[in-house]
């Protein structure tokens, strides 16, 4: 298993739809997505799964999946490869750097599905909604661009609205699943699959970051 873990994080350096942070050339960001257009992004993409159908669904729109884990991002950035998508890249960067890798203003939407809820209170920071988080991505987002959360996961709903609020955000749609909703149009990772068998209810949220441009639910 350590052995193909090597081998894939090997690959990755040559998969022509794969930037690795750690030496990303300068003006990859145009180069990769185009220079003015904006971009759809998912953080913590694990295997891409949301990234590819996303891009299935849009074949006109760019997308990047962000992971930190090169291992993972190879199952992404090969399927993408095999199924001939062009407009599906991987990003492979801890996410506390996305700022320093994405230029301002360019993503329209950005999307947390079911990242890591790092319960313990000492690990808050590093949750993917914290304030700390939520203030470098207002800065890459377009005017009105928004963010996308999904996870099962209800005390970490309540800390991205809390988190949201701190930061001067504002919620905009909110829907919690139950198990037995059948919605032929969502999308799936496996993870949405593995707690709707569960018997768990999944939570959605959208939030913009700006001075509220749409009418908001109130929180
Ligand atoms: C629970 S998995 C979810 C994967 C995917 N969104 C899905 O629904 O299938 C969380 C992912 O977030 C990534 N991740 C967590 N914190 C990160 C960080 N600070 N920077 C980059 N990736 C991170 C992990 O490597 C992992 O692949």
């Amino acid at each position: 298993m350590a052995r193909q873990k090597q081998l894939r994080f090997a690959a990755l350096q040559h998969m022509p739809n794969v930037i690795d942070g750690t030496g990303s050339p300068a003006g990859w960001f145009d180069h990769t997505c185009g220079a003015t257009t904006p971009v759809v992004v998912e953080l913590g993409c694990g295997r891409g799964e949301y990234t590819l159908a996303l891009a299935r669904r849009s074949p006109g729109q760019m997308f990047l999946g962000v992971d930190r884990n090169g291992a993972r991002l190879w199952n992404g950035a090969r399927t993408a490869l095999d199924a001939g998508l062009t407009n599906a890249f991987f990003l492979r960067l801890p996410i506390e750097q996305l700022a320093d890798h994405v230029p301002r203003g360019r993503i329209a939407e950005l999307w947390i599905p079911f990242p890591d809820p790092l319960p313990k209170r000492r690990q808050s920071q590093h949750r993917l909604v914290s304030p700390e988080f939520l203030r470098q991505y207002r800065a890459l987002l377009t005017r009105g661009g928004s963010i996308r959360l999904k996870t099962d996961d209800a005390r970490l709903i309540a800390f991205a609205e809390h988190a949201v609020r701190t930061v001067g955000g504002q919620l905009i749609t909110a829907s919690d699943h139950r198990p037995t909703d059948h919605d032929e149009e969502a999308i799936q990772t496996a993870y949405e699959r593995k707690y709707r068998r569960q018997g768990r209810t999944i939570y959605e949220r959208q939030f913009v970051l700006a001075p509220a441009l749409a009418a908001g639910v109130a929180l």
